[in-house]
């Protein structure tokens, strides 16, 4: 048997995510037509003889009760949300909840970041984990060394794939090789967690200060296992060659739903839109997620890269390009939206254009309207993010509207 257990983190963790994390938990937002936590869960769904899988985060266990027990129910696998009183650290936090992760005794335990977008290749990295021997092994790519610094870099041996360095987020260039976040263990990974707590307790609390910024409760997989572990024949790593991203920001959310729905048209194309305009169907170009309750008008133009949210109703001449409707909002007859999150409920005027400022790249620039925002008609609103219940009634660049 083998366990899956996703890091969902908390509230603390979701700012970058404002305003669409005001109302719901970031794992929660859709990509692709999906909550973003989907895609692991369904990957995790394939492995086989999987018993259960959890979430672990702070954040409210009624944030999570519909999801957990509608994807149950969905996959006919056990779905749990444990939440920590505190942030206990990745590591930490899996430590915290030992018992319950081994109580069905599974000889592996796959830990999943919930922020990063991939094809999850779990059964592959488990089959090469079972030739390497050890305590863990985890999925890694070769980035570009620029993007390199944001992630965990590392230097593995090209035969044996034994990991035999790690630094997180270095300063200074290691390696264009980093951590994509995605791991499997055996129930040693316990014992090494309780190798550091029992470092952290042993040491005077001047020692403690003077070479751990955290809290002694606090223990993060990276700096204080992986980093200690490498060049002990104890972890491996699986290269990536299919797509791997971050999901820490609105603008790489519609990225990554791109990649989902790209996905999609490899592995389950039926759940793609289509249509050529005729037959009371809109035009729809490339890779496009309607949920079954949009109302959509057949004289509207979608595509690529867009997800429709429940309920949403599209009017007539209506163009979208590069976008996420969320559930409940209303675009009018001749709007536009391009390279732009709408929250939940909000409307868009008639001939408005919501779209991404020109300098528009996966970092910055593109247009997010929290929940309930209302563009009147005839106005433009570019590069810009607005917060919910705001009525723009005038034409908005590269603003913040608080
Ligand atoms: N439950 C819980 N409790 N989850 C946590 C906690 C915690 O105290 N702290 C972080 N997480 C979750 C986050 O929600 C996220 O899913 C995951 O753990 C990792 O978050 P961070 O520890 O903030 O690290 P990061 O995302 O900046 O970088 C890590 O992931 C990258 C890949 O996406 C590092 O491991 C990098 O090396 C790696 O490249």
């Amino acid at each position: 048997k083998v366990v899956a257990v996703i890091m969902v983190g908390g509230p603390t963790k979701g700012t970058r995510f404002r305003p669409l994390s005001f109302n719901t938990p970031k794992p929660l937002i859709p990509l692709a037509g999906q909550p973003m936590i989907h895609h692991p869960i369904s990957a995790c769904k394939k492995i086989s003889n999987l018993a259960q899988i959890f979430l672990i985060g702070f954040y409210e266990e009624r944030e999570f009760a519909l999801y957990v027990s509608s994807i149950s129910n969905e996959l006919k696998i056990p779905v749990r949300y444990l939440k920590e009183d505190k942030p206990h650290g990745s590591a930490g936090a899996l430590y915290y909840f030992r018992d319950r992760i081994m109580e069905e005794k599974p000889s592996h335990v796959f830990l999943l970041n919930c922020d990063v977008c991939c094809s999850f290749p779990l059964q592959s990295i488990l089959d090469a984990h079972r030739s390497y021997g050890g305590v863990g092994t985890m999925l890694v790519i070769k980035v570009s060394a620029e993007a390199a610094s944001q992630f965990g870099e590392l230097i593995a041996d090209p035969d044996t794939k034994e990991l035999l360095h790690y630094t997180e987020k270095p300063e200074t260039f290691v390696s264009d090789l980093i951590n994509c976040g995605v791991y499997v263990f055996t129930s040693d990974i316990f014992k090494a967690i309780e190798g550091v707590y029992s470092q952290i307790r042993d040491t005077s609390s001047n020692y403690q200060s003077a070479t751990r910024s955290a809290p002694a409760h606090f223990v993060r997989l990276d700096q204080d296992i992986l980093s200690p572990l490498a060049g002990k024949k104890q972890l491996y790593t699986y290269e990536n060659k299919d797509f791997w991203e971050q999901i820490k920001t609105p603008a790489q959310s519609l990225k990554c739903s791109a990649l989902y729905l790209s996905q999609s048209r490899q592995t389950s194309p039926h759940l793609l839109a289509s249509g050529d305009g005729t037959n009371k169907k809109p035009m729809i170009v490339g890779d496009v997620y309607i949920h079954p309750s949009v109302k959509l008008h057949p004289t509207a133009k979608i595509g690529p890269n867009v997800s429709i949210s429940a309920n949403v109703r599209v009017g007539p001449g209506v163009r979208l390009i590069s976008c996420i409707i969320l559930d409940d909002v209303e675009i009018k007859d001749n709007a536009a939206v391009i390279n732009s999150i709408i929250g939940w409920k909000s409307s868009i005027g008639r001939w408005s254009r919501v779209q991404a400022s020109g300098d528009y790249n996966d970092r910055l620039g593109i247009t997010i309207l929290g929940e309930a925002v209302t563009v009147e008609d005839e106005v433009t609103v570019i590069g810009s993010i607005v917060l919910q219940n705001k009525t723009l009634n005038v034409s908005v660049q590269d603003d913040i509207i608080l």
